[in-house]
């Protein structure tokens, strides 16, 4: 026996997979080749909340409370990997298609450029190989990168182009010791392959519905710089955008100009940036999360995107907890530095 479940997508795509008895929702897309949001597919982190709008299934009792209370149980939220359908469904999944419908691609693509932009930062640039093209995706999403020579090791970097750009773009910190700094660093010249696997990732830019609060720690700057890409050419509806860029030496706040060139694109976009190493001489000084107040936080009515180091993105949403301020949207990515893992937070 099979349920059709049909998938109801934020941009009202919809699509129709079979979901087999017994068979979890999020197993089937995957099975059916859609990618829907998850993390853990193990009930604890959320990432999988969608709303079912029609339909009868069970949910089980094997996810926690944090990623669905029962609150939001009985007003008919799910989580994919934990609901198997006992009829046909039909099912809001609160991303848009497009980040969803397809497996991720593997395309090839050749080193177009490599360049050292402070001593830890390392822009990577790189297009398709003939007759491939480089995957479409959403601003703020990562693939994985394939590291020439080193039996298929893979790293997560983030978008720091364009969406739609003929060059990709990547900011890489170079981690002592890492594989790809290592590459980057004794080995990488235009012309070398390499292989990219996505696009991946639930950190991507909404539809500007409310002012937005932008706040990257290091090479999270990477996919704000995408984010900001788009803005440029869509507008922000009138909204207005503001970045806290941080780094710990002013050396590594780095595409700066990139960013000014982007605030003369952008109407009503603000931006500072901040060091908190000890000692420096940046005009500004501290943490991000020391410049995230009330006037940032817009009494509430505001998407705030947070991409950084596990620390920082803490301590960005403890800030935000302990200001009363509920704030509309929270998006935020997580960098392990010792892989430059990017995860969906
Ligand atoms: Fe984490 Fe479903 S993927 S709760």
């Amino acid at each position: 026996m099979t349920f059709r479940i049909a998938l109801n997508f934020e941009d009202g795509a919809t699509r129709f997979i079979d979901c087999n008895a017994g068979e979890k929702v999020l197993d089937a897309a995957y099975r059916n080749k859609v990618n829907l949001p998850m993390d853990c597919s193990d009930g604890v982190c959320g990432t999988c909340k969608c709303h079912a709008e029609q339909g009868s299934y069970d949910l089980g009792d094997e996810y926690i409370e944090d990623a669905l209370t029962s609150e939001e149980a009985e007003e008919g939220f799910v989580l994919t990997c934990q609901m198997v359908p006992s009829s046909d469904c039909v099912v809001s999944v609160p991303v848009p298609s497009t980040a969803c419908k397809l497996a991720p691609a593997s395309v090839e693509a050749q080193v177009v450029a490599v360049e050292r932009l402070s001593d830890n930062r390392v822009r990577l640039s790189v297009k398709a190989v003939e007759g491939a093209a480089l995957p479409t995706f959403l601003p703020g999403q990562y693939v994985n990168l394939t590291i020439p020579g080193l039996g298929g090791m893979i790293r997560s970097y983030s978008f720091s182009s364009a969406p739609g750009a003929d060059v990709a773009t990547f900011l890489i910190r170079n981690v002592e010791g890492g594989a790809m700094g290592r590459y980057l660093a004794e080995r990488a010249a235009p012309g070398d392959r390499l292989t990219l696997h996505g696009p991946l990732g639930s950190f991507y830019l909404r539809e500007a519905k409310r002012p937005i609060l932008m706040i990257a720690g290091g090479t999270g700057i990477a996919p704000m710089l995408a984010m900001l890409e788009l803005l440029a050419v869509q507008g922000t509806g009138g909204h207005p955008v503001h970045l806290i860029y941080g780094a710990h030496d002013a050396s590594d706040l780095v595409e700066l100009d990139r960013i000014e060139a982007l605030q003369a694109r952008i109407t009503g976009f603000t931006f500072i940036t901040t060091c908190s190493g000890e000692n420096n001489a940046h005009p500004v000084n501290g943490r991000v999360n020391d410049h995230v107040g009330a006037e940032q936080l817009q009494g509430g009515n505001v998407d705030v995107y947070v991409c950084g180091p596990p620390e920082m993105v803490e301590a960005v949403k403890t800030v935000i907890a302990e200001s009363g301020v509920s704030v509309a949207h929270l998006y935020s990515e997580k960098f392990l530095p010792a892989q430059s893992e990017a995860l969906a937070a």
